[in-house]
């Protein structure tokens, strides 16, 4: 049976309706009164509408209700959750002032605002201070395999508004390795698992099983031409890892430094890079695949921290010489009087906002490399392509943590690489990474050559400083 939510709500005379139809674990998860309750499955089933739906329908119901939508980082949580909240979720109250949107204060979060008193505050685990000195009756983690077990215990706490029958951890994701904490947590029984799938989604699947026409592109089109661990956690919902993956050593938890984080006295706190570590860049050409170009600090221990990433398909090489200058260097005007035709004059030029790079590795892309040059007036060098070696380099990287990812490090999102599910920065090609096998299933020594152009540059630089930069002190 479907159950349709359709709510009333009055704009002049007029009455806007809300319906939602949720299916299979899209209504599970909307009936669950349990404390704690994960609803996983591949992409685009329906499960963060599911979530935003029940936190709605709930807040809608009962005066006075306080929830909590979280994403690792706030700005992650703007591009994604929210987007469904505003358009499809709270369109109609929106519209008819039944909820008002509050951007926040010092004291208080950006929330949304019910007319009954309830509130739907939103936030990032990056910035917990004011969001997590509150009370909640209910709390969604978007793509809660991004968070750690601390995360979770920590937000735990905050289940103790009491405005409802039952106080509520929810949380969403696609499905990561099967040893992720998340997932054994769930074997484990903490966390009730439940399962969504394709046919869920009355966008993609009629009630008859068959397909709709956006159902047909979006499965046939996208999904079924993912590979890989892509193909198995997106397509079919599997808590997998890549047999052969390269960087094992990889873990979310130890190699991405959110931006801002509470340190041991609770105090929240913004990593800024110091001035005086050297900077390097890195640019992997691309049109199809896409350009890569990274920014990297070395501390002075030698460690590197990639700050910046350009990872975008389908621009020239001017273009992004054109995005990288504005952010590092933007155009500033300057006034001066001219004595000999006695008028005040403005003249622009750029001025850099941050210390220019060491040195620019390239891969071997004579024209791309002459056409940054140009455009940029920098230097550049070509990168040393010792593919084996410049792994074994960065695994030792990995293991010893001297090499760390700032969290919202994109410039730009790549709307085209998300909506083919392909990766859309550096970490996102970390899974789906791994090594050649032959005809006999024998492993080789070396990657399959597919969304690696990110890696590529961290490859790229580690080989320069920790193989290059030894061969050379070992000379001396
Ligand atoms: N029951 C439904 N009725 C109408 N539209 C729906 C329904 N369920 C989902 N959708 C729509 O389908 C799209 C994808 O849904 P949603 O973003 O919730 O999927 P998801 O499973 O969270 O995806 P991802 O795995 O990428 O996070 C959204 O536009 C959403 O509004
Ligand atoms: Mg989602």
């Amino acid at each position: 049976m479907v159950n349709t939510l359709n709510k009333g709500s009055k704009n002049l005379g007029r009455v806007l309706k809300h319906s939602y139809a949720p299916r299979g674990g899209c209504k599970a998860v909307m009936e669950d009164k349990g404390p704690e309750v994960l609803i996983s499955g591949p992409a685009g089933t329906g499960k963060s509408r599911a979530c935003l739906e029940k936190i709605y329908t709930i807040c809608l119901k009962t005066p006075n209700v306080r929830a909590l939508i979280l994403r690792k980082t706030l700005a992650s949580l703007g591009s994604t959750a929210l987007v469904t909240w505003r358009r499809y979720v709270i369109a109609e109250a929106l519209v008819t002032g039944d909820v008002v949107y509050y951007g926040g204060s010092r004291e208080e979060p950006a929330q949304y605002r019910f007319k009954n008193g309830s509130t739907v505050v939103i936030g990032g685990l990056d910035k917990p201070t004011r969001i997590m000195s509150a009370e909640y009756d209910i709390i969604y983690i978007q793509e809660a395999t991004e968070v750690t077990l601390d995360d979770l215990e920590m937000v735990k706490t905050r289940l103790r508004n009491w405005t409802i029958s039952y106080q509520q951890l929810i949380m969403d994701c696609n499905p990561a390795g099967d040893k992720h904490w998340l997932k054994l947590r769930c074997n484990d029984g903490y966390t009730r698992l439940i399962e969504s799938r394709h046919e869920d989604n009355p966008m993609l699947f009629n009630e008859d099983g068959s397909l709709t026409e956006k159902g047909v592109d979006y499965i046939e089109n996208i999904l079924d031409k993912l590979t890989g661990v892509r193909y198995k956690r997106l397509r079919l919902g599997l808590w997998v890892s890549a047999e052969g993956i390269v960087y094992e050593e990889f873990d979310p938890y130890m190699h991405i430094l959110p931006r801002t984080y509470v340190d041991e006295d609770g105090d929240e706190v913004t990593f800024e890079i110091p001035w005086d570590w050297t900077r390097y860049w890195v640019i992997d050409f691309g049109f199809v695949h896409p350009f890569v170009l990274k920014c990297y600090a070395e501390s002075p221990d030698g460690d590197l921290y990639m700050y910046r990433e350009i990872y975008m398909t389908q621009r020239t090489v001017e273009e992004h010489a054109q995005t990288i200058l504005d952010i590092v260097s933007p155009e500033v005007e300057k006034s001066y009087y001219d004595h000999i035709n006695r008028v005040k004059r403005t003249v622009k030029h750029r001025k850099w906002t941050e210390p220019k790079p060491m040195a620019i590795l390239c891969d071997w892309d004579a024209e791309g490399r002459r056409t940054f040059e140009n455009a940029t007036q920098l230097g550049t060098k070509a990168a040393i392509k010792n593919v084996f070696e410049g792994i074994n380099a960065q695994k030792e990287r990995l293991k010893a943590q001297r090499i760390i990812y700032m969290a919202d490090s994109l410039v730009e999102l790549d709307q085209d690489q998300r909506d083919k599910l392909l990766p859309t920065c550096t970490v996102d090609e970390y899974p789906g990474y791994v090594w050649k096998v032959d005809k006999d299933d024998r492993t080789l020594e070396e990657p399959v050559k597919r969304d690696d152009d990110g890696l590529d540059c961290d490859r790229y630089l580690i080989s320069w400083l920790d193989l290059v930069g030894k061969a050379r002190a070992s000379q001396m």
